[in-house]
């Protein structure tokens, strides 16, 4: 007898289900929709510009128009939320970040453009901290060395409020203060707000895979780190205390962040709430697959659809990216 004819010693067998492509889409188990995906974007305080950003390539700072037109096309390719982080400029940072209560400032501003433009069609969430506001690029009030808590609540409150304003669907609370989503909601639903929604960064550690982002934003802290108020990368069971104080104050999503060294977090924090989940694939999980594929090193279409499917299959409902647009635009997530 020759090998190949050799009966089956095993009844079970997986590899039945992967013959052929359309077999394995067939009972693919995750799958990845336009409609997860929200796009990030930074917005310059300016009517037009376009402004590279070396270490996240293919991202830029845009100004208002820039960004319309970008929000547009990307709409056509099915991306309907997006997430908006706001440049101030040098010369409007302060110690408390007082530019970003502004009604006038970049990401109001931005808001109200938007919404005229788009309205309804777009989920359009504003990332709400101080960090890129003060000159010192803590995500808190700054005294003597120390982030103050309490004293960062009721800014971090009228910064939600300002986006609420203009025209805020969620507003996205990522400086990692204790009872910040309690102090935004209230001061939200004081205000006639109650319809705007929290998306809370709920379980965001201190990592240094947000490098690329902070040259983005402009955001590094002068002084210090932030590890006295993000979370250690070492603590899993600390995730769900976040995530239950801050569904208990009233968080409507909770987010996990970064995304792809933190499967483990995403899917206990699925298995501990009903609340829909964001997972934040952050920049420098971002640019190092950018930075691979231009040496040649990966096939950046195949690793940005296992990257994209493996935080949904570890639970996540909405991804949050930076691949979203050339995901979409190159059909990578149908191969
Ligand atoms: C601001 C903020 C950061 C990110 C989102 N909001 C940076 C930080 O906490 O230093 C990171 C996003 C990314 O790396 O893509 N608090
Ligand atoms: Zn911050």
């Amino acid at each position: 007898m020759k090998p190949h004819q050799n009966q089956s010693t095993a009844a079970q067998r997986p590899r039945r289900l992967r013959t052929t492509a359309a077999l394995r889409e067939a009972v693919a188990e995750t799958r990845v929709h336009a409609s997860d995906l929200m796009q990030p974007h930074f917005v310059l305080d300016a009517d037009s510009g376009l402004e590279a950003i070396p270490s996240m390539p293919g991202i830029e700072r845009m100004g208002r128009s820039e960004l319309l037109r970008r929000i547009e096309a990307d709409l056509q390719l099915g991306i309907r939320s997006i997430m908006l982080f706001g440049l101030p400029g040098a010369a409007r940072k302060d110690p408390e970040g007082s530019a970003s209560q502004a009604a006038d400032g970049c990401v109001p501003t931005a808001v109200r453009a938007i919404k005229a433009a788009f309205g309804d069609d777009l989920v359009l969430a504003t990332d709400v901290c101080l960090c890129a506001y003060t000159d010192h690029g803590h995500c808190g009030v700054l005294h003597e060395g120390h982030i103050l808590n309490e004293p960062s609540l009721g800014l971090l409150a009228e910064t939600a409020l300002a986006h609420a304003e203009a025209g805020a669907d969620l507003v996205a609370p990522s400086d990692m203060m204790d009872g910040r989503v309690a102090a935004i909601r209230g001061r939200l639903d004081q205000a006639g707000h109650d319809r705007v929604g929290v998306l809370s960064y709920a379980v965001k550690y201190a990592s240094a895979y947000y490098g690329p982002f902070r040259d983005a934003a402009d955001s590094a802290p002068a002084a210090g780190d932030r590890k006295t108020y993000q979370m250690d990368p070492r603590n899993r069971r600390e995730a769900l205390r976040e995530a239950a104080l801050d569904e208990a104050e009233g968080a409507d999503m909770l987010m996990v962040k970064p995304a792809l060294a933190y499967l483990d977090v995403i899917a206990q924090v699925r298995a501990a709430s009903s609340l829909p989940l964001a997972a934040y694939n952050v920049s420098g999980e971002y640019s190092q697959v950018k930075a691979a594929a231009q040496l040649g090193w990966l096939d950046e279409g195949a690793v940005v659809s296992e990257n994209l499917h493996a935080m949904k299959r570890a639970g996540a409902d909405l991804l949050i990216t930076y691949h979203g647009r050339e995901a979409l635009e190159q059909r990578w997530l149908n191969r």
